[in-house]
């Protein structure tokens, strides 16, 4: 096996956790949660399912940049940022950022005590905009890892 299969095999397992776990999130538990439960209740399990997977994703997003930058510089893929045929690989490094601001900086200094502070006062809103939030990311991820594995010449 050659560094690049290991590296792209990285790549897309980590994708694989990573997208999943949103995808878990926004299509099965965030319906369910918004179903029932009282706003303390719910709130309570909301964290709960979090506290499990922000590590499974922070981790995720560590190894998708690790190795995709890995095969960016070992294929000498740097020009493809200034062609637009590429915007795949602009969405890719767009979409990784996002959710590395969110889950290393905006969850553990803003989101989590906002979160805990608006969903007591109205749950019902608070769970709406938190799972047309997670749609709008969900979608994004589906069309970057559509794109990119029409676009990849590996
Ligand atoms: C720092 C961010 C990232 C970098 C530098 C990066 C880099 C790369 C590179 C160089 C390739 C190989 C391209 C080729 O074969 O021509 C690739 C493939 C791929 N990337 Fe990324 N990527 C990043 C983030 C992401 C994210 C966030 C996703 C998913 C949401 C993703 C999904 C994929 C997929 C599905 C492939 C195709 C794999 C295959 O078909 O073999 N990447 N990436």
């Amino acid at each position: 096996m050659t560094d690049i299969a290991l590296a792209r095999a990285i790549h897309v397992l980590a994708v694989v956790v990573w997208i999943g776990g949103v995808a878990m999130v926004t299509t099965v538990i965030l319906p369910l949660l918004r179903r029932e439960g009282a706003p303390a209740a719910r709130l309570a399990l909301f964290a709960a399912v979090e506290r499990r997977f922000i590590w499974q994703a922070r981790i995720a997003t560590l190894l998708v940049a690790a190795s995709g930058f890995y095969l960016v510089q070992r294929l000498g893929l740097w020009d493809r940022f200034r062609l637009a045929e590429f915007w795949w690989m602009h969405a890719m490094v767009c979409l990784w950022l996002i959710f590395t601001l969110l889950l290393f900086v905006g969850e553990p200094l803003i989101l989590h005590r906002w979160l805990h502070r608006r969903a007591m006062q109205a749950s019902d809103a608070t769970f709406a905009l938190l799972h047309r939030l997670h749609w709008v990311l969900l979608a994004l991820s589906l069309l970057t890892i559509l794109a990119a594995v029409m676009g990849s010449t590996l």
